[in-house]
């Protein structure tokens, strides 16, 4: 079996996911290295097909690329209903629950997946786990406070970094807030973890998408798999 590196893993399920699209669809998209390449197979159905699609953007950074292709976007809030949002993850669990933010866009993400009929994802198998935690969770939090948040975290020993972007500068989110990774390494409860995070003051958001998506699109060397 030819080798293929998670880059490629990426583009061929990017590239599957589009076969959900149908024309007149309102379409969420997600962000990251996966989402890429989603975006860049809708672009040329829309214009091969004729496609009337609306795109519901979920970051700036897909914002640009999707204008730059000359998909037609709007807001969420202009919108009745997103028909189907397409996202990547950063960790699937047998059960189907997510932990997303890895890009620092979850805000929006979940905005964008908790207004959607469907939502679906699009992984590399590497992302695929049996129990959520080994990749760090990441909580969107106001920089105001944020410090008493951090020891907060840390007392309950949940390991909190302060994510810091390429430059070694605190990294911001496009709703300019600051995101504290938890290094929890196994989420034996998500839902009461969820609920926990969600009442702190201070918190915006948290990168644990529960109960959110039934269809995963997973890439392996020998091709994309559905789960259901
Ligand atoms: C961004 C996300 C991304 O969907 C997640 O990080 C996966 O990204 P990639 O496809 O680049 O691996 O949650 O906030």
């Amino acid at each position: 079996m030819k080798m293929m590196s998670q880059d490629e893993l990426k583009k061929i399920v990017g590239e599957k996911a589009v076969d959900w699209i149908k024309d007149g669809m309102t379409v969420g998209l997600g962000t990251g290295s996966t989402v890429k390449y989603m975006v860049e197979a809708l672009a040329k159905r829309i214009q091969s097909e004729h496609l009337n699609i609306t795109g519901v953007v979920t970051s700036d950074a897909t914002a640009k690329q999707a204008r730059a292709l000359n998909i037609p976007l709007k807001s969420v809030d202009d919108v009745d209903m997103i028909d189907l949002t397409i996202d990547g993850a950063d960790e699937i669990s047998s059960d189907f629950q997510g932990i997303k933010g890895g890009g620092a866009a979850l805000l929006f993400e979940k905005i964008v997946a908790s207004n959607s009929r469907k939502n679906l994802w699009i992984v590399d198998q590497s992302k695929m786990s049996e129990k959520l935690g080994k990749f760090p969770l990441p909580v969107e939090v106001i920089p105001y406070g944020s410090k008493k948040l951090f020891s907060k975290f840390s007392k309950k020993g949940y390991a909190p970094t302060f994510r810091h972007d390429d430059t070694g500068q605190l990294k911001y989110t496009d709703s300019n807030n600051l995101i504290i990774d938890l290094h929890l390494k196994e989420i034996t409860h998500p839902h009461d973890l969820a609920a926990y995070l969600a009442e702190q003051v201070g918190v915006v958001e948290h990168g644990l998408f529960l109960d959110l998506v039934n269809t995963v699109i997973v890439g392996y060397p020998d091709g994309p798999k559905v789960l259901e």
